[in-house]
């Protein structure tokens, strides 16, 4: 992939960058900034060489209009903040706003253009439809840098297209990611194992499957773990069930077995009447889950068990959180987890979305993981050996 550094003097250049700054909101309370706060090495090199920076990013899935809810005028506010001088945010996407604010950049100066999936040619399937976009884009720009991972994996005008058109380059949080990723995929030290968790297996299946080529250890929790454990025959009450998957899943323990990858599933749970966090928590063994309770997190020796089998292992990849973990009464299963990959004598990489929010919501310490991911899906995707389309059309 090609560097910043081969872009040249950006000394009063206008350098588009495009950030992943899709966060967590409550109203208009940023509840998670760890994206807003990836994008600053990026940033910041672009600021000190002088640029001008034009940053564009979405939120949501505004599904190509105008919705105030979707705006990115808090993320600008943060991005101030945390940058130390304030960010202009442009009303529209490519409109007279944006080219006016554009036009009034200092040299080392930002301005973030509005959610970029307001214009609906962002994420058309219609390759002509989003090279309108895109030239519309380079208008504003002298050069482009990618740099919101959590975004690569999308073919859209500001992903892709874009890095056709300008002169383009990966800044350093896409070189990191990426660098991360592959040093625990590549040539993984092993034991290499892998923690699954999250809600939906049909998001999850083309990872298994690959895994099952790669990894020694899966660890399989979460509301996921219970379409495993039905396929294993066992009833599992009012737990989420992916009835579709149930036959894949069949077919992914087979192989498992065939193949010597040591497949781990909860060996009991805590259940709860109903999906409250003031439900009352049960410890069963997943032999007794009862036909009117749902499974809301790993029980205590489910914990122990993914805990050792963690703390043996010398490269750690963990996506999805094990339980309800935005409930206190059933976030244990996740904090344990944490703790173990944050403990471990290994490289850890936890691979974004929930899992990486989960780790800084429950005030684990960032530097105790060799790598937090800002990408959820583009993880996910990397890890399934899928080729990214923002990382190819940046390599040489
Ligand atoms: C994410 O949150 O994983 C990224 O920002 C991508 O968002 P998307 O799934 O809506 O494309």
């Amino acid at each position: 992939m090609r560097t910043i550094e081969t872009l040249g003097d950006l000394r009063g250049k206008r350098v588009l960058v495009r950030s992943d700054f899709n966060v967590p909101l409550d109203g208009q309370t940023i509840t998670d900034d760890g994206r807003i706060r990836a994008a600053l090495p990026t940033l910041s090199t672009l600021v000190n060489a002088g640029a001008k920076v034009i940053v564009m990013a979405h939120l949501g899935r505004p599904k190509g209009e105008v919705d105030p809810r979707y705006s990115l005028a808090p993320v600008a506010v943060r991005l101030g903040e945390l940058l130390g001088a304030p960010v202009t945010l442009a009303a529209d996407v490519v409109g007279p706003s944006a080219h006016e604010a554009v036009a009034a950049l200092g040299e080392g100066e930002v301005v973030l253009l509005e959610n970029v999936r307001f214009d609906p040619r962002e994420t058309s399937k219609d390759d002509a439809e989003r090279q309108s976009l895109a030239n519309e884009l380079a208008d504003l720009a002298d050069a482009y840098v990618s740099d919101g991972f959590g975004v690569v994996h999308r073919k859209q005008a500001s992903v892709y297209d874009i890095a056709q058109i300008l002169p383009s380059a990966a800044g350093s949080l896409v070189f990191k990611e990426i660098d991360s990723l592959r040093k625990a995929t590549d040539n993984p030290e092993r034991p290499y194992t892998v923690i699954l968790g999250g809600a939906k297996v049909a998001d999850k299946l083309g990872v298994i499957a690959n895994l099952l080529n790669k990894a020694d250890i899966l660890l399989i929790g979460g509301g996921m773990g219970f379409t495993f454990l039905k396929a294993q025959g066992k009833e599992i009450g009012n737990s989420l069930l992916d009835a579709d998957q149930l036959e894949t899943v069949k077919g992914f323990l087979a192989t498992a077995a065939e193949k010597g990858v040591e497949l781990v599933l909860p060996v009991d749970v805590i259940v709860a009447p109903e999906f409250d966090k003031d439900a009352t928590p049960t410890v069963v063994s997943v032999d007794e889950i009862p036909a009117d309770q749902m499974g809301m997190d790993l029980g205590p020796e489910s914990r122990a068990l993914f805990a050792e089998k963690i703390a043996a292992s010398k490269t750690v990849v963990w996506n999805g959180p094990m339980g309800v973990f935005e409930f206190p009464a059933f976030a244990e299963g996740t904090k344990v987890v944490a703790r173990a990959l944050s403990e471990a004598d290994a490289f850890t990489i936890v691979g974004g979305g929930d899992s990486a929010a989960a780790v800084r919501i429950l005030g684990f310490d960032e530097d105790t993981f060799s790598h937090i991911s800002t990408g959820g899906g583009a993880s996910l995707e990397f890890l399934e050996g899928k080729e990214l389309p923002g990382i190819a059309v940046l390599e040489d």
